[in-house]
C-alpha cells in the first residue's frame, strides 16, 4: 500500500549564542532526545536534522548549531546565508550571556537574509532558582528581562531545558506552525 506523503517544507535553522549556553544540547535534545552533561565545545559548527509532521505539511528542520567561542565568531555569517530561522540562545544562569544577545541580534541583522525569522531562547530552566540571573516572571519588583527583550525586538520567546526537555517540543512546534501557515 502506498502511503500518502505530505507536502514538505525544508527550513534552514541556525543556532547562535555565547559559548556554553546549551546550543548543542538543545539541538541534540530535539533531534536525538538525549542529553550530555559533559561540556564539549563545538568547533566551527555541527549539523543535525529532524522532521516534524503538521496537519497537512511536513517540516524538515535542517539545523546548523554554531560555535559560541569567540574565535569561531567570524564563521557565523557563512552559516547565516539562506537561513530561514535563527535561534538566539542565552543561559538563564548567566546574565553575561543575556547581555550578549543584542550583539548576536546585530550579527543576524547584518549577515542574515532580510526575511530571517528570529526566536529568543532562555535555556537551563531546570537549574535551582537561586542560580537564575535572568528573571522572566515579574517578581518582587524584578523585571521580566527575557520576555521584555523579546517583546522589544518582536521576537518569539520561550524558556527551555535541554536537560529535561522542557519547552523544546513547544519551540519547534510553534516555529513549525508559523512556517506551515506562511506557505
Ligand atoms: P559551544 O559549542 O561552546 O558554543 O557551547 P554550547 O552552547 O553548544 O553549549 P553545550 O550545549 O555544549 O552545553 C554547555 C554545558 O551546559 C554542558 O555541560 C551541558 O551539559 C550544559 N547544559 C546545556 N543545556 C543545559 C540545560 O538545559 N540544563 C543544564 N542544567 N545544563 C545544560
Ligand atoms: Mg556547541
Amino acid at each position: 500500500m502506498n502511503g500518502i506523503s505530505l507536502p514538505v517544507i525544508k527550513v534552514k535553522m541556525v543556532v547562535v549564542g555565547d559559548a556554553g549556553v546549551g546550543k548543542t544540547s538543545l539541538a541534540v535534545r530535539f533531534t536525538d532526545n538525549s542529553f550530555i552533561q559533559h561540556y564539549k565545545q563545538t568547533v566551527g559548527a555541527s549539523f543535525c536534522s529532524r522532521t516534524l509532521d503538521f496537519k497537512d505539511k511536513t517540516v524538515v528542520f535542517n539545523i546548523w548549531d554554531t560555535a559560541g567561542q569567540e574565535r569561531f565568531r567570524s564563521l557565523v555569517p557563512m552559516y547565516l546565508r539562506d537561513a530561514g530561522i535563527a535561534l538566539v540562545v542565552y543561559d538563564i544562569s548567566s546574565h553575561k550571556s543575556f547581555e550578549n544577545v543584542e550583539s548576536w541580534l546585530l550579527q543576524l541583522q547584518q549577515y542574515g537574509p532580510r526575511d530571517l525569522k528570529c526566536a529568543l531562547i532562555g535555556n537551563k530552566v531546570d537549574l535551582e532558582d537561586d542560580l537564575r540571573e535572568v528573571p522572566t516572571q515579574e517578581e518582587d519588583g524584578v523585571s521580566r528581562e527575557g520576555e521584555l527583550l523579546a517583546e522589544g525586538h518582536g521576537l518569539y520567546f520561550e524558556e527551555t531545558s535541554a536537560k529535561t526537555g522542557e519547552g523544546i517540543d513547544k519551540v519547534f512546534n510553534d516555529i513549525g506552525s508559523v512556517l506551515v501557515e506562511g506557505c
